[in-house]
């Protein structure tokens, strides 16, 4: 049964960079803000992306010794952040007395909404978007997230049946729900084709197959695994859209720079940076490959490249498998295989035919399973029953 209600909901993020969990929220909040609001810890252009979609949004800045608790932080480090956290929470709180419940979309908001929920006695839900493994993790960071959620959380919700597992496996007790990401299929359906060619000549490429990797520049999304399948396809051209968004990956971005610079690879390897046109990047190639050497929680990117029609190669764990069906909407490889990798990039650029079928096959699917309308109204259930339970 749908209960009707008239939900405010005060979403809480810490991060206002562009990473899949905050594209998540831009895409699900119009379906409840106003009246609920976005509440960020932090400026940037996450908050100017929800202001220019109409959503109301705030920021309370998180003092800088929490900014500084780091994914590995020590304990010392975290004692020191004690006093800010608390008057973050105790400004967050006074927030949240105006709304019916905080969602924490990401663990450090899941920190600050535990305080904030308690003294600002409303129910808390957080939406889960990490597996929560020693790969991805440290284990005090683990622990600290499952005992915040299995103490304050009414109701979690998980990206993806493998980010609800890892949860479960680390110790979760609370309910969980999954809900995928809905990506907005008009936006893909949307691109002009001529505007595509005018692209690719605008970004240097010459005639050939390219294909293209859309994430963050960092060491789990493996775009050295894709570098090092380059070196054995010397015909094929590769963009990579995406930069290094935390701070420990900027090393990396480094090292990926210097690898593509090395006569084997020099001039095939196009540096896009931060993109706001992935539908139309995505036009562009021949083949959307996706290389996590760690489970991908979820992997919007991979749902992207099927609503654009384009074949996919996904490394096979996480919410990969949950979105490709290997051989029938897309390929899906062993982790950090670059052999597999290579196999499976040429099988597709041999047959044409093949990699069109599974492009076709791809596209229904994902606008069936992944769309906007269905992730919404998933939520919303998630919500009202969370709310209706506490009055
Ligand atoms: N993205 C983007 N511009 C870029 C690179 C990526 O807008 O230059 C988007 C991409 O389209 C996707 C999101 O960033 O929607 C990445 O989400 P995903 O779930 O694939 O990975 P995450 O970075 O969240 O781990
Ligand atoms: C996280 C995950 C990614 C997922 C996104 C949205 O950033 O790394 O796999 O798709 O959240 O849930």
């Amino acid at each position: 049964m749908t209960v009707r209600l008239n939900l405010r909901t005060l979403f809480l993020d810490h991060s206002a960079a562009l990473g899949g969990a905050e594209l998540y929220l831009l895409d699900l909040a119009p379906a409840f803000a106003p009246p609920g609001e976005v509440l960020l810890l932090e400026e940037g252009p996450f908050y100017e992306k929800l202001r220019a979609a109409g959503i109301p949004a705030d920021v309370i800045a998180a003092p800088e010794a929490v900014r500084r608790v780091a994914r590995e932080a020590g304990p010392f480090r975290a004692l020191r952040a004690v006093p800010g956290l608390l008057r973050l929470a105790w400004r967050v709180a006074r927030k949240a007395r105006a709304f019916d419940l905080i969602y924490a979309n990401s663990q450090k908001a899941l920190v600050v909404g535990s305080l904030a929920a308690q003294m600002a006695r409303r129910p808390l839900v957080w939406n889960l978007h990490d597996v929560l493994t020693t790969e991805h993790f440290s284990a005090m960071n683990i622990r600290l997230a499952v005992t915040l959620a299995n103490r304050f959380a009414r109701l979690v919700i998980a990206n993806s049946e493998a980010s609800k597992a890892a949860f479960l496996e680390a110790g979760g007790r609370v309910p969980v729900v999954v809900v995928h990401n809905g990506i907005d299929v008009e936006r893909f359906a949307a691109v002009d084709s001529e505007q595509v060619v005018a692209l690719r000549q605008k970004l240097g490429l010459r005639d050939g197959p390219v294909v293209g990797l859309f994430s963050r520049l960092a060491p789990w999304k493996g775009q050295h695994v894709l570098l090092e399948a380059l070196a054995e396809l010397p015909d094929v051209q590769a963009i990579l859209v995406g930069e290094a968004l935390f701070q420990d990956e900027q090393l990396y971005a480094e090292q990926l720079r210097k690898r593509a610079a090395q006569p084997d690879l020099e001039g095939r390897v196009h540096f896009l940076g931060f993109r706001d046109d992935v539908p139309e990047l995505m036009q562009l190639v021949d083949v959307v490959v996706h290389t996590s050497v760690a489970p991908e929680p979820f992997g919007r990117v991979i749902v992207e490249g099927m609503l654009a029609r384009r074949p996919v190669i996904a490394t096979r764990g996480g919410g990969a498998v949950e979105i490709v069906r290997d051989g029938e909407t897309g390929l899906l490889v062993p982790p950090g295989d670059v052999q597999a990798l290579v196999a499976a990039i040429r099988h597709l650029l041999e047959h044409p035919d093949l990699a069109r079928r599974l492009a076709e096959a791809a596209y229904r699917d994902a606008r069936l399973r992944f769309s906007l309308k269905t992730m919404r109204r998933k939520v919303r259930q998630a919500l009202v029953e969370v709310v209706a339970r506490e009055r």
